[in-house]
């Protein structure tokens, strides 16, 4: 069941017009929920509607709709954890934040999913699960006993992990990856597409293969390359750092009012938030 943190009947505003915002668009729209429509800064978005959905204006237009609930769909952690503190700036509570979980999904007694989450279909929580703020979890993303996932982190389609698994605050897990039981992903880590993580993986590290391991130095440099622009980032000079690091630096200036459980969210874009760069190699389309 989709559902928000705010006044039941209020409109949402997804902020992000890309692939993930156009399946949570479909999402909410299955489960009934009114949705208002999209606020995203590319300039080719203005004026134009997306899947049926007017893109209302850029993210400072925001401040014209104090009565809305709010779900950040950028595909990539780093990018909610920006979009995320520029809404708050702009005066966006806690209470705002929408989350959308699919229908089918079960949220059994004992976990919990903190605001501006998003669950895809055949995402499976066991027991105990705890999930952060505005953390993504795509189709058939399976969540078992004792895990935990930090604000922000992003859980691709087919993603399954083991018992007391803990992924850090803006960490990817890619497509169809696993992680062993009690093994922790480190904040802003990324663990690619198909990889076996049977150790603990650093902070900030992108590792890939079964079992996985770090990749090579010469990629990762072709990797930082790819990485996402963020203004905040660029404003502190800052614009050429990795993507890990980018994650990093980002969460450092996101809101702490975000932590769990009490106080409280794929690559996706064919068009992300202006400042976001529609690639940075991890993927497209989700
Ligand atoms: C790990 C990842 C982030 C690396 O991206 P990248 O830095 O652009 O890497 P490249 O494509 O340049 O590949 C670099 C090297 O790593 C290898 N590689 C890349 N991803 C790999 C993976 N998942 N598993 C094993 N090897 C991988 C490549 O074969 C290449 O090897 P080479 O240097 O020997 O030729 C990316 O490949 C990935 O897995 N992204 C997740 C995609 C995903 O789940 N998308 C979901 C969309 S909803």
């Amino acid at each position: 069941m989709a559902s928000g943190a705010g006044a039941a009947a209020s409109p949402i505003v997804l902020v992000a017009a890309g692939g993930l915002g156009r399946e949570v668009l479909a999402l909410l729209r299955a489960a009934g929920e009114d949705v208002a429509g999209f606020l995203d800064d590319s300039p080719a978005l203005r004026g134009a509607s997306v899947d049926g959905a007017p893109v209302l204006g850029g993210v400072a237009h925001i401040a014209t709709l104090p009565d809305v609930r709010v779900l950040v769909c950028a595909g990539q952690g780093s990018a909610r954890a920006a979009l995320v503190a520029r809404l708050a700036e702009a005066g966006v509570g806690e209470a705002r934040w929408a989350r959308a979980i699919h229908p089918g999904v079960e949220v059994p007694a004992g976990c919990v999913v903190g605001p501006g989450a998003i669950m895809l279909a055949g995402v499976v929580l066991t027991a105990s699960v705890t999930v952060g703020a505005h953390v993504v979890a795509m189709p058939q993303a399976t969540l078992t006993h004792d895990v935990v996932v930090e604000d922000f982190a992003t859980l691709c389609a087919g993603a399954t992990l083991g018992g007391g698994v803990v992924v850090g605050r803006a960490a990817y897990v890619g497509m169809n990856a696993s992680v062993r039981q009690g093994v922790r992903v480190g904040v802003g880590a990324v663990l690619g597409m198909g990889g076996a993580l049977l150790r603990d993986l650093p902070d900030g590290e992108t590792w890939v293969g079964v079992p996985a391991r770090p990749l090579g130095a010469a990629s990762a440099g072709r990797h930082r390359a790819a990485s996402v622009t963020i203004p905040e980032l660029e404003d502190a000079g800052l614009a050429d750092a990795g993507l890990a690091q980018a994650a990093l630096l980002v969460d450092l200036a996101a809101p702490t009012n975000l932590a769990l459980p009490d106080e409280s969210g794929g690559l996706d874009a064919p068009t992300e938030p202006a400042g976001v760069a529609a690639s940075d190699g991890r993927g497209g389309g989700a």
